[in-house]
């Protein structure tokens, strides 16, 4: 078996490559592989990992071009494995997730409420998928908006703001809401890229859609709506 490797370093200077490495395994996984290589091939090779079982997120990284949990991806003849994408690379496949995760305080993705009072059995459904979220950081680096501005606070803390918002024991709700607005809940595009690489089938565009709609309930509307020609003049018609 065969697969290919981008590494990166910055010391004693930036140099980036792309490397093959061959072993005989037997349908491992991803993680399997890099830490056959690491003993046997190669010591330098650097990459994240923790659980092993999908739980801890740590391990996310890109193959082919598709966010992958590597303790779960099962290798194929030729792959080719990469770092996420959106984030600074430390070296080789680890990657800085600070500012990522930064974004749950910018968003106060937790619960400001009474947290004393027992979750209803109706909110523990409504928010059983949200709260699988394990922070691996695939969404934000399939989403083309993190892409292109920094600012915007991508999935996960979004998903988590949609968890706590429609939490029966929130007692913040519309200053989580407006929090939200800038650089947030408006900016999305609803590609579902997001959705599409979650290992725990969270769709975060669904919740920025549950958002959108709980702001307008708050008054809040897209900043842009109007502005991008098309709509309706004061007397009804259509003005572009
Ligand atoms: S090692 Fe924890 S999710 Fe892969």
């Amino acid at each position: 078996m065969k697969i290919q490797i981008k590494r990166y370093t910055s010391e004693p200077e930036i140099k980036e490559e792309v490397l093959a490495y061959e072993m005989e395994l037997e349908d491992p996984t991803l993680l399997e592989v890099l830490g056959h290589i690491k003993t046997t091939q190669d010591s330098s090779l650097s990459f994240s990992s923790g659980c092993r079982s999908s739980v801890c997120g740590s391990c996310s990284m890109r193959v082919n071009g598709r966010e992958v949990l590597a303790c779960a991806y099962k290798v194929q003849e030729g792959d080719l494995v990469e770092p996420l994408k959106n984030v600074p690379v430390i070296r080789d496949l680890v990657v800085d997730m600070d500012k990522a995760y930064s974004m749950n305080v910018r968003a106060k993705a937790w619960l400001e409420g009474s947290s004393d009072v027992a979750l209803s059995p109706e909110d523990e459904k409504r928010n059983e998928r949200q709260s699988d979220c394990i922070m691996c950081g695939s969404c934000y680096s399939a989403c083309p908006v993190y892409a292109v501005n920094g600012e915007f606070l991508g999935p996960f803390a979004l998903t988590r703001v949609w968890r706590y918002v429609s939490d029966g024991r929130e007692e913040g709700e519309e200053a989580k809401i407006h929090n939200v607005q800038s650089n947030g809940v408006w900016d999305c595009t609803l590609c579902n890229e997001c959705t599409l690489v979650c290992p725990q089938d969270i769709s975060s565009k669904a919740d920025i859609e549950k958002l959108r709609a709980t702001s307008a309930q708050y008054g809040c509307m897209d900043p842009n709506f109007g502005s991008f020609g098309g709509g309706f003049g004061f007397d009804g018609s259509p003005s572009f």
